[in-house]
C-alpha cells in the first residue's frame, strides 16, 4: 500500500506538516509505504489553461509534473492534501498542483478513459485555519472534492481545525492525535484483509500492466491487486497504453514496479494470495502459490490486441474464482 502525502503549507514545521505527519506515521504503523511531496518547493507551473489535456491527454509543460508527480499519483492507493487556509482556500501551493490535474480530468472527462484504481484510491483533506468562522472550510473542501474526483479517489476523510495559528498551535488542541488515528485506521482497513492477485513478469511494462489493469477495473474493491517486474522497465509498452485506451482503461502514468520492492513492501497481509506468472520458467515469489500464463510478449499492434484479448478473459475467469474462493472462506 502506498499513501502520497502533498503537503501543502510553506511552513516547514507548521501545523499541516504536523497532520500530515501524523496521519502518515499512523499508516506506517499499519504497513504502508509512504512518500511526501513538498509544494512549496516545487518547480512547476500553474495551468496555462493550453487545453491540451483535453484534446490529446497530456500536458505540454514541461517540468516536474510530468512524469514524476502524475506518476505518483497515479500509484498511490490514498492521496493525503495537507494544507492551511489561505484566503478560504487552500494555498496557492497546493492550488498550482490540483489545478496541472486537471489533465487527468481531460483524460478521464473527455476522453473518456478509466483509470483501473477508480473504485480503490481513496482521498483525504487534512486542513488547518486561524479564524473561527462557520464557513471557513467550504472552499477548501469544495476544491478537494473536485480534485479527488479529477485524480480517481473516493473522497474518504476530512479532518478540519479552527483557531490554529501559530507553528506548531495544533499540538496544542486536544483529540487531534485520536482523530487522525481513527481516520488512518479506517482507510487503511479499506484496503486490507482481502485477497490478492499479483501479476508478473519480465519487465513489467506490458503483459503484467494489462492483466493487473483489467483486473482492477473489474475488481472494485472486492481484491486487491498489483503487479511487478523481475528486471522493469523504465517506462510502460507504448502498444499497451494503446491497446488498453482503446479498452477504455487508462493505463499512461503508470510505472512499471519491481519484484524486489514488492517482497520488501508488506504487500499481503495474512491473506490469501495468488501469483499469476506471465514467464514461464521462473518462478518469482518463492514459495508462492503461482500458476504460468504462457502468452507471447506482444511485438505489434495485431499481436499486442489478440494477447490483450486473452489476458483479459483469463483475468475475467480469474477475478470470478477468486470472488468465489472469497465468499466461500
Ligand atoms: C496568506 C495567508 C492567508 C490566510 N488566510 C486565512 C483565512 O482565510 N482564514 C483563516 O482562518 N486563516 C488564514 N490564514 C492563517 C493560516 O491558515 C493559519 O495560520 C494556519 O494555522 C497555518 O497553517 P500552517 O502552519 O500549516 O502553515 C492565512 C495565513 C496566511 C499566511
Amino acid at each position: 500500500m502506498f499513501v502520497l502525502g502533498l503537503q501543502g503549507s510553506p511552513r516547514k514545521k507548521g501545523n499541516s506538516h504536523y497532520l500530515l505527519t501524523r496521519f502518515l506515521g499512523e499508516c506506517e504503523s499499519r504497513g504502508a509505504r509512504t512518500e511526501v511531496i513538498h509544494m512549496d518547493g516545487l518547480d512547476i507551473g500553474p495551468c496555462r489553461e493550453l487545453i491540451v489535456c483535453e484534446k490529446k491527454g497530456f500536458c505540454p509543460i514541461k517540468d516536474e509534473m510530468e512524469p514524476h508527480i502524475y506518476g505518483l499519483i497515479r500509484r498511490a492507493d490514498v492521496v493525503v492534501l495537507a494544507s492551511p487556509v489561505f484566503f478560504y482556500n487552500v494555498s496557492a501551493q497546493a492550488k498550482i498542483l490540483i489545478d496541472r490535474c486537471q489533465m487527468f480530468w481531460g483524460r478521464k472527462y473527455k476522453l473518456k478513459l478509466a483509470d483501473p484504481d477508480a473504485a480503490s484510491r481513496q482521498g483525504v483533506l487534512l486542513a488547518v485555519g486561524a479564524s473561527g468562522g462557520k464557513r471557513l472550510f467550504e472552499g477548501v473542501e469544495l476544491t478537494a472534492k473536485y480534485f479527488f474526483d479529477a485524480i480517481s479517489a473516493t473522497f474518504a476523510e476530512s479532518l478540519t481545525y479552527k483557531k490554529v495559528e501559530a507553528a506548531g498551535a495544533i499540538a496544542e488542541i486536544a483529540g487531534v492525535d485520536a482523530d487522525i488515528k481513527t481516520a488512518a485506521g479506517r482507510v487503511m482497513a479499506a484496503m486490507q484483509n482481502k485477497p490478492t492477485l499479483v501479476f508478473v513478469s519480465r519487465k513489467d511494462a506490458c503483459r503484467s500492466q494489462m492483466a493487473a489493469a483489467f483486473a482492477k477495473h473489474i475488481a472494485g474493491t472486492d481484491i486487491r491487486v498489483l503487479s511487478a517486474g523481475i528486471e522493469p522497465a523504465r517506462d510502460i509498452d507504448p502498444l499497451a497504453l494503446d491497446f488498453m485506451a482503446q479498452q477504455g482503461i487508462d493505463i499512461k502514468y503508470r510505472l512499471p514496479g519491481a519484484v524486489d520492492n514488492l517482497m520488501a513492501e508488506k504487500f499481503t497481509d495474512g491473506q490469501p494470495f495468488q501469483v499469476v506468472c506471465l514467464e514461464p520458467e521462473v518462478i518469482p515469489i518463492p514459495g508462492a502459490k503461482t500458476i504460468f500464463w504462457d502468452l507471447p510478449k506482444p511485438a505489434d499492434p495485431q499481436s499486442v490486441a489478440s494477447v490483450g484479448k486473452q489476458i483479459q478473459s483469463r483475468v475475467d475467469a480469474l477475478v470470478k474464482t477468486v470472488r468465489q474462493q472469497k465468499r466461500n472462506i
